[in-house]
């Protein structure tokens, strides 16, 4: 017979799903069925649990073992030993790069160790489409709180002492947007979620939609009982399935339990939610975009002021936040304002979560406070380089942002120190490159997303970043010159002072940032033609060693143009006309022989 009671969760995240979440979660159910442990032993689907490079993954309470990687066959064995024994299954603990297993639960695992979740702290804890688990871990407290205990003005100014600012880039202070919205001239209002999240890599607010969607709807609840609206809003993209289904799950258990609808937990307060889908189109994040796009018309910007506090949705006053904003409200009315001001720094109160991408060995989802410095996120948190070459820059804030190369890397993380270098907090993207990256394309690479992404509505955005990304493209394939970098510039400063809307109000920072810290690399594509990351294709040659060449054929077997020849034994060469820099060859000379060179 067992002798504990074990509860299993499970990542159903997205990232753990496709790498086989569900023929992990078959097996492991089947295994406890035949061992007769399905009494006592529960299997919980949550969210992303954060280290989403691991997945699939299991955590077994009441100890918070953490086990990793798994296969069908590795449930089977935690459940033979770890459940029915008690023995921890070594194998599929999580190993630091060097392959020293560190302790079995999940809380000293040094990728959770350092991080405070307050946005996130049901993410991966709960079952998202069980509206009582999150009761249990005090949902809706907060709503009750307000509804019972406090007026409106009392809520706003809660938030507002929080020093709580917008998660979705631009770090407004929420308290003051509320207050604002309230105090404006309307019958009727409005409350928002911009759920649109369209920066490539990012996944901050699906991972709390997907994994804590009551925690959206309360705060929502909340805001509009603040600002007197009763009507809210969830503008999510249609590419976020996940999300959109849990939420609509939790929306009709929400209405079941009577936190949503009429006279809400027997208050006279009224609020309903609806899910409106967005196609997807980067610039419907911003928030006049996606007013409009909500209104069923096509998603531009338009001229601020008047801003959405005075005329929003159909012209009402509306409050518009983010998800990862709206998340961080029920804890403020639960543990106070001044809890979530001892987190984080007095200018940039509470935590930040971030999607870790690129180069690093921990790519993932975390939640950490604010001030913590970049170092001790990539290298603490992330676990420093994925490839053994050094870390370069950072790219954060996404296609808007911009690129803080290693010497910064002791900047505390807060709105103000990233702006100071060049770069923006964002919505909490961040890409990590190394050694082989090349700052001139990864410019080339964001801008190439804004271009695509300009509603065209303003000509400095759509003919400007055009423009920029034509002179981009002549240096990186090696036809550019010292004036193009004079008119990156002066266009860049042009786009950013005229352009009608956020996208092209910082579409060139990429190209100015990494112009700044990386002119260097610049100048060597077009004065020296020289790519010095070897990345770029027009610039880089293919060469063979004839010292270690010993001609065994396997790069011309496998070069796909043919621009290899050489005989048996025999020094082989390349033709460089030919090749298309595919990088098939040195991927198999096992003599090390092949290299690229930038002349
Ligand atoms: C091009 C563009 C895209 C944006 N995308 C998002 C987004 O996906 N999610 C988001 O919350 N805010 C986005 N924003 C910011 C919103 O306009 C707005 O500032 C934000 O939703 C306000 O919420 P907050 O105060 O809680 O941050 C975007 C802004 C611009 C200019
Ligand atoms: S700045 Fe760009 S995205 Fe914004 S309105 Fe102008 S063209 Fe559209
Ligand atoms: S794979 Fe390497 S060793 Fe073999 S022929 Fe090509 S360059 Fe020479
Ligand atoms: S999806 Fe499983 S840890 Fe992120």
């Amino acid at each position: 017979m067992p002798l504990t009671t074990s509860t299993v969760l499970i990542c159903a995240g997205g990232a753990c799903i496709s790498s086989g979440e569900a023929s992990v979660k078959e097996a492991l159910k089947k295994e406890i069925r035949k061992y007769g442990l399905d009494e006592v032993v529960r299997v919980v689907e949550t969210g992303c649990m954060g280290a989403c490079s691991l997945g699939p993954i299991i955590v077994i309470y009441p100890d918070g073992v953490f086990y990793q990687k798994l296969t069908p066959r590795a449930a089977e064995k935690i459940v033979q030993e770890h459940l029915l024994k008690g023995r921890i299954v070594q194998e599929y603990l999580y190993k630091m790069p060097t392959g020293e297993v560190v302790p079995e639960a999940m809380d000293k695992l040094p990728f959770f160790a350092k991080q405070v979740k307050i946005a996130t702290r049901n993410v991966g804890y709960i079952d998202p489409s069980n509206i009582e688990e999150y009761i249990a871990r005090d949902g809706y407290f907060a709503l009750n709180k307000v509804l019972t205990q406090m007026s409106p003005e009392q809520v706003i100014e809660e938030i507002k002492r929080s020093g709580l600012r917008g998660r979705g880039g631009a770090g407004f202070p929420t308290g003051l947007k509320w207050e604002l919205t309230r105090k404006a001239k309307g019958d009727r209002k409005y409350i928002v979620c911009n759920a649109d999240e369209g920066d490539p890599g990012a996944f901050m607010d699906r991972s709390i939609l997907e994994g804590d969607p009551h925690t959206v709807l309360e705060a929502m609840v909340i805001a509009g009982y603040a600002i007197g609206a009763h009507q809210g809003y969830i503008y999510v993209r249609a590419e976020y399935p996940l999300a959109i289904e849990r939420l609509q799950i939790a929306i009709a258990q929400a209405k079941e339990f009577g936190f949503l609808g009429e006279n809400i937990l027997g208050s006279e307060f009224g609020f309903d939610i609806e899910i409106r889908i967005g196609a997807g189109a980067f610039v419907c994040g911003e928030e006049t975009a996606l007013i409009a796009s909500i209104e069923g018309k096509r998603g531009q910007p338009r001229v601020k002021p008047p801003y959405p506090a005075q005329s929003g949705v159909w012209g009402c006053p509306t409050v518009i936040n983010n998800v990862e904003t709206f998340a961080c409200v029920p804890p403020i009315i639960i543990k106070g304002a001044d809890w979530f001001r001892s987190i984080g720094t007095p200018t940039s109160p509470g935590t930040k979560v971030f999607a870790l991408a690129g180069k690093i060995t921990n790519t993932g989802l975390v939640e950490v406070p604010m001030g913590i410095t970049i170092k001790e996120l990539l290298y603490e948190i992330g676990g420093g380089s994925s490839t053994g070459k050094k870390i370069k820059a950072v790219q954060t804030g996404g296609p808007s942002g911009g690129c803080i190369p290693s010497e910064y890397f002791d900047t505390p993380v807060d709105y103000e120190s990233l702006q100071k270098l060049g770069a923006i907090m964002g919505s909490g993207g961040m890409i990590v490159m190394d050694e082989d990256d090349c700052m001139v394309d990864v410019a080339r690479f964001f801008l190439e997303f804004t271009v695509d992404e300009s509603c065209g509505k303003c000509t400095p955005c759509r003919e400007g970043t055009r423009q920029m990304l034509k002179i981009l493209e002549k240096i990186t394939s090696g036809e550019g010159s010292e004036k193009d970098l004079i008119e990156l510039e002066t266009l860049g400063n042009i786009i950013k002072d005229t352009s009608l809307c956020g996208l092209g109000q910082t579409a060139p920072n990429p190209v100015l940032s990494t112009l700044r810290y990386y002119r260097h690399e610049y100048e060597a594509h077009v004065r020296e033609k020289r790519c010095p990351a070897l990345r770029c294709k027009a610039l880089v040659r293919y060469v063979i060693d004839p010292s270690k060449c010993v001609g065994c054929t396997a790069c011309a077997r496998v070069c796909p143009v043919n621009a290899i020849s050489g005989e048996l034994r025999k020094v082989h060469t390349i033709d460089n006309d030919v090749c298309v820099r595919c990088g098939s060859c040195i991927e198999v000379c096992r003599f090390g022989a092949i290299s690229k060179v930038s002349p």
